[in-house]
């Protein structure tokens, strides 16, 4: 949520500046905006996206070697060019990009106000801005560095900021509590940016910002200090990621990259974690930390999103097989519904991005209670990873498009290798069926790269379906979370209005909704509850709904019904929510497609969401 890039060396700061947010445009598209250390602090920015920022500033002097870069999603103020980052202070000492929310804004603005500080636009970033120039202005303050610190002192909330003052112009200021920031360290130069997308192009060594850094970086030097000015860790470390991981290679975009990704990232996923010739699955991250999950009296399962969809799948896994009561909550709900934690309970955190807010502070809140941390995520290093006790990370490559897909699937894999280890370290599954689920997790990337090819098939329902105002997705059992997630999938992406059910509770209210224009997806597998699932769908049809129907190749049921259907190999049911989603983030992408959406960066979301 809001991307910021920095540099400072030799290079034209500009057009590393236009491709940083162009890689970061997926956190942030309200608006976009530079600043240019060249005579002074040169400032443009502009509403929409980072290609109308570029043609603003055609005309304009864009030569220099240090700036800052921020693509925004608005939390305070409307998106328009005056309320776009960078901000400059009053008097235009400083210019800042900020990333996150400063909580005691209004507070901090009334304050300033009184004291003759004037605001022109709704930010809470101008505040800060104000905020450190005020304490510039003091006379025991003697340099911008020292400004940042005081101010920061003073702010509550969550930040990732990068300042630049005119009177320093040779240095780069910045300073993190939250919201993540990199710095990439290259000969004579360094770069700053919210994740390594921006940075992988000129470097791969890099630094992670811990929270309460502050970092002073000079073409030729680094100086990494806390707010309160003492010396600070670090660790520096190289990327694992490469160029190529950012490019959408020959697809239109990069969700339908990332959906065909899908049978590699799932085989990467468990690479190294299941051992074919020993049968056996071993999750490295959690090795010191087994004991303390086989004696637990229960997981409770964090997320948000697509990522809380995992969590179910997991539930039923967990419960079914290794017998552990789970439970599963929303991240912002759990860290303010005063849960009954402690030791004894373990709390599995599920991000792909590593930096949502709300599972960030749900964790920490459960950490300070005493249970055992774990952390699903994608993104290595990120806040969620370092803060947790153990994990395993999900290997799935960098997601750019903002509807999830191949990080679902990733993560699914991951728990369910989680899920049936745990079932056999309890000996509550023998060893027979223990090795016929790495039998069925093994054969799993063959079996989507099948479904994948049959997307001619699904691009064909799609279009008929693709004018649908509302839109009902059912399953039971393994696959209600997948209804879940597909609908999910259609809503964020075309903007169709979709509900996902238990299918078994559809008589309790959807049902009133079924007539002869709504699509009714049935998501179902050879599995114990395929008859109940018929029978519900017998419902539907008796009300003339459109059904589309996931299917096995072994359906005989449910095809004889459906008006449309997407046909999927058979596999054992534990494992059926990797086939199953496949077929529905497809039908999602063609929908979108054809009513003209931007399926990578669909209104109002963000890929990364660091406030709450
Ligand atoms: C945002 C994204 C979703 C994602 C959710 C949780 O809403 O648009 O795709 O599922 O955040 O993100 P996380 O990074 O914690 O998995």
């Amino acid at each position: 949520m809001c991307g910021i890039v920095g540099y400072i060396g030799e290079k034209n700061v500009y057009s590393i500046l236009v491709k940083g947010l162009q890689r970061l445009e997926y956190r942030g598209y309200d608006s976009a905006g530079i600043c240019i250390a060249n005579s002074g602090l040169k400032v443009y920015k502009k509403k929409g996206k980072v290609s109308e920022l570029e043609s603003f500033v055609a005309s304009k002097d864009i030569h220099g070697s240090i700036g800052i870069g921020h693509t925004r999603w608005a939390t305070h103020g409307e998106p328009n060019d005056l309320n776009a980052h960078p901000h400059t202070s009053m008097n235009g000492h400083f210019v800042l990009v900020h990333n996150g929310i400063i909580e005691n804004y209004a507070e901090l603005k009334k304050d300033l106000s009184e004291k003759g500080m004037v605001f022109h636009t709704d930010t809470d970033t101008e505040v800060l801005a104000n905020l450190i120039e005020y304490y510039y202005q003091q006379e025991e303050v003697d340099s911008a560095e020292m400004a940042v610190r005081v101010a920061l002192t003073k702010v509550v909330g969550a930040y990732g900021i990068v300042v630049l003052c005119n009177d320093e112009p040779e240095k780069m200021i910045a300073a993190r509590m939250g919201s993540p920031l990199v710095i990439g360290i290259g000969q004579g130069e360094y770069f700053l940016a919210s994740d390594a997308s921006p940075i992988v192009e000129y470097t791969d060594s890099v630094i992670y910002m811990n929270d309460g850094d502050v970092a002073i970086l000079e073409k030729n030097s680094m100086l990494l200090k806390t707010v309160e000015n003492s010396a600070a860790n670090f660790k520096v470390t190289k990327l694992d990621l490469s160029i190529g991981d950012l490019d959408k290679g020959d697809f239109e975009h990069y969700m339908l990259k990332e959906i065909f990704e899908q049978p590699k990232t799932i085989s990467d996923t468990y690479r190294g974690r299941i051992n074919p010739e020993k049968n056996d699955i071993v999750l490295g991250g959690l090795i010191d930390v087994w004991d303390q999950i086989t004696a637990a009296n229960r997981i409770i399962i964090i997320g948000c999103g697509t990522s809380w969809h995992a969590a179910l799948v997991a539930e039923y896994l967990i419960e079914e097989y290794a017998r552990v009561p789970v439970e599963v909550e929303y991240a912002s709900e759990f860290r303010y519904r005063k849960p009954i934690i402690g030791k004894g309970d373990v709390v599995v955190a599920i991000s792909q991005s590593g930096e949502t807010a709300d599972t960030l502070a749900a964790l920490k809140m459960a950490k300070e209670k005493g249970a055992l941390i774990l952390g699903i995520c994608n993104v290595v290093g990120s806040s969620i990873a370092r803060e947790t006790d153990a994990g395993v990370y999900t290997h799935a490559g960098t997601e750019i498009g903002v509807a999830s897909t191949k990080a679902f699937t990733a993560q699914v894999t991951v728990l369910t290798l989680f899920a049936f280890k745990l079932a056999h370290k309890k000996e509550k599954i023998d060893q027979q069926t223990y090795e016929l689920f790495i039998e069925e997790m093994l054969a799993i990337p063959d079996k989507v790269q099948s479904i994948l090819l049959g997307h001619p098939k699904i691009k064909e329902v799609a279009e008929k379906y693709s004018e649908a105002i509302n839109a009902l997705y059912l399953g039971r059992g393994y696959l209600f979370p997948v209804a879940l997630e597909g609908a999910l999938k259609l809503k964020e992406i075309s903007y169709i209005h979709a509900e996902g059910y238990a299918a078994g509770e559809m008589k309790h209210g959807p049902i009133a909704l079924v007539d002869d224009n709504l699509p009714v997806v049935v998501v179902s597998a050879q599995d114990s509850y395929y008859e109940k699932v018929v029978s519900n769908i017998q419902e539907v049809k008796a009300r003339k709904g459109n059904i589309i129907a996931v299917v096995t190749e072994e359906d005989n049921g449910l095809r004889e019904m459906a008006n449309d259907l997407f046909e999927i190999p058979c596999s054992h049911p534990a494992v059926a929510s990797l086939l199953t989603v496949v077929p529905l983030q497809l039908f999602a992408y063609y929908i979108a497609l054809m009513r003209g959406c931007d399926v990578d960066q669909p209104r109002n979301l963000a890929k990364s969401v660091t406030v709450e």
